[in-house]
C-alpha cells in the first residue's frame, strides 16, 4: 500500500516524539511492504514565528491532500501568561480542526499491567480498564458565538451552542463503535443544567433506537467526574461534548499512569488526525526526555482508522506493551533507569522489525 502521511510536529516535545512515531511507522512499512510518504508542514508556535499565522495556508493544503496527519503538540509559555497576545498557537489546532471537519475526536483509556502501580488509583479500580471516549471536537462552546469582552471591558462572555446535526453525526460514530465492543453507550452531559445537554439527550434519544442492541445509559458530567476513578470499568463507550471530553480525558489518563502515553483520532467525514492527548510540555522539550508512546500509538490509531490496517496496527501496540513489559520507559513512569525517547523509540521499532525475522524463518 503506497499512503501519504502530513507531518505536523508543532511545538514543545511535538518533534521529537513524532519522530519516534515515524520510525515506528517505518519499521511497519518495511516489515508489510508498504510505502508511507511524509509531507511536513508547520502549525503552531513554529508557524507563527515563521508565517504570522498558527494554522497557514500551505499546511491546510498539505492536510488537506494527504492521507492521514500526525501531529505532535501545540503551545509555548510565552503566550500563555500573555493575555494580551493577538495570535496564539493553540488557536492553530482550534482552527485545523474546524477547517478539516473533524468534529469525532477518539481517546481510548486503557490501563497497562506493569504500570498498575505507578498509577496514584488503587490496583484494583484499574487493572483492566477499556473505555473510549468520543469527544465532539468542532462545536460547543469552543466555538459558539458570540464571545468576547463588553465594551467597558468588565464582562466577558462565550456561547455554548449545538445543533442537532453535530450531535447526531458524532453519535452515529459512538455506536458503531459500541456495536464492536461491550455494547453500551454513556452519554455524558449537565442535562440538570444546560439547553444544549438537554438537546444532546433528546437528540441521542432518538438515535439510539436505530442501534436497539446497544445499551445506553446518561450521566452528569460531575458524577462522571467521580465515577471516572472509583470506578472506571462502569464505562464502555463515552459521548460527550467538546469541553466535558477535554476535561474528562485529561483526568482518564491517570488511570493509564501517565497523560505521555494516551493516543488520539480525530475523526471528520474527509481528512482524519492522530495525536497524543498531552501538550507541547515545553519544561522537558528538547531534553530527549518525553514519552513517545502517545504518539507511537497514535500512528497505530492512523494505521488502523485512516488505512484499514489491523495488523499493522496491532503490531505497534504489542511492540508498546513489550517495551513497558520490560520496564523499558521514560522518567515520567519509572523515574529509575528511565531511557531516553530515542531509546524508547529504537526499542519499540526493533520489536517491529523483530516481527520481519519470524515471519522470515
Ligand atoms: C486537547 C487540548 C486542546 C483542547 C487545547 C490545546 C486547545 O487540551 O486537545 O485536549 O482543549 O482541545
Ligand atoms: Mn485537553
Amino acid at each position: 500500500m503506497k499512503k501519504s502521511i502530513a507531518i505536523l510536529a508543532g511545538d514543545g516535545i511535538g518533534p521529537e516524539v513524532t519522530k519516534q512515531a515515524i520510525k515506528c511507522l517505518d519499521a511497519v512499512a518495511e516489515v508489510f511492504n508498504h510505502q508511507f510518504i511524509y509531507h511536513e508542514a508547520l502549525i503552531g508556535a513554529v508557524a507563527i514565528d515563521a508565517t504570522g499565522n498558527p494554522f497557514p495556508e500551505a499546511t491546510e493544503k498539505v492536510c488537506k491532500t494527504t492521507d492521514a496527519i500526525l501531529f505532535g503538540a501545540i503551545g509555548h509559555p510565552k503566550y500563555d501568561n500573555d493575555p494580551s497576545a493577538k495570535v496564539r498557537p493553540e488557536q492553530g489546532l482550534l482552527s485545523m480542526r474546524k477547517k478539516l471537519g473533524l468534529f469525532a475526536n477518539v481517546r481510548p483509556v486503557n490501563s497497562y499491567e506493569v504500570l498498575l502501580s505507578i498509577s496514584p488509583l488503587k490496583e484494583e479500580i484499574i487493572r483492566g480498564v477499556d473505555f473510549v471516549v468520543f469527544r465532539e471536537l468542532t462545536g460547543g462552546i469552543y466555538f459558539g458565538e458570540p464571545r468576547g469582552r463588553s465594551e467597558d471591558g468588565d464582562k466577558a462572555f462565550d456561547t455554548c451552542v449545538y445543533s442537532k446535526h453535530e450531535i447526531e453525526r458524532i453519535a452515529h460514530y459512538a455506536f458503531q463503535a459500541a456495536a464492536k465492543r461491550r455494547k453500551k453507550v454513556t452519554l455524558v452531559d449537565k442535562a440538570n443544567v444546560l439547553a444544549t445537554s438537554r438537546l444532546w439527550r433528546e437528540t441521542v434519544t432518538k438515535l439510539a433506537r436505530q442501534y436497539p442492541e446497544i445499551e445506553l445509559d446518561f450521566m452528569f458530567v460531575d458524577n462522571a467526574a467521580m465515577k471516572i476513578i472509583q470506578n472506571p470499568k462502569h464505562f464502555d463507550v463515552v459521548l460527550t461534548e467538546n469541553m466535558f471530553g477535554d476535561i474528562i480525558t485529561d483526568e482518564a489518563s491517570v488511570i493509564s499512569g501517565s497523560l505521555g502515553m494516551l493516543p488520539s483520532a480525530s475523526l471528520g467525514t474527509r481528512q482524519s488526525l492522530f495525536e497524543p492527548i498531552h501538550g507541547s510540555y515545553p519544561e522537558v522539550a528538547g531534553k530527549n526526555k518525553a514519552n513517545p508512546i502517545g504518539s507511537i500509538l497514535s500512528a497505530a490509531m492512523l494505521l488502523e482508522y485512516a488505512f484499514q490496517l489491523h495488523e499493522e496496527s496491532n503490531l505497534i501496540q504489542e511492540a508498546v506493551e513489550k517495551s513497558l513489559d520490560k520496564g523499558f520507559t521514560t522518567e515520567d513512569i519509572f523515574k529509575e533507569n528511565a531511557k531516553t525517547t530515542e531509546e524508547v523509540g529504537d526499542r519499540i521499532a526493533s520489536f517491529i522489525y523483530s516481527k520481519n525475522k519470524a515471519l522470515a524463518n
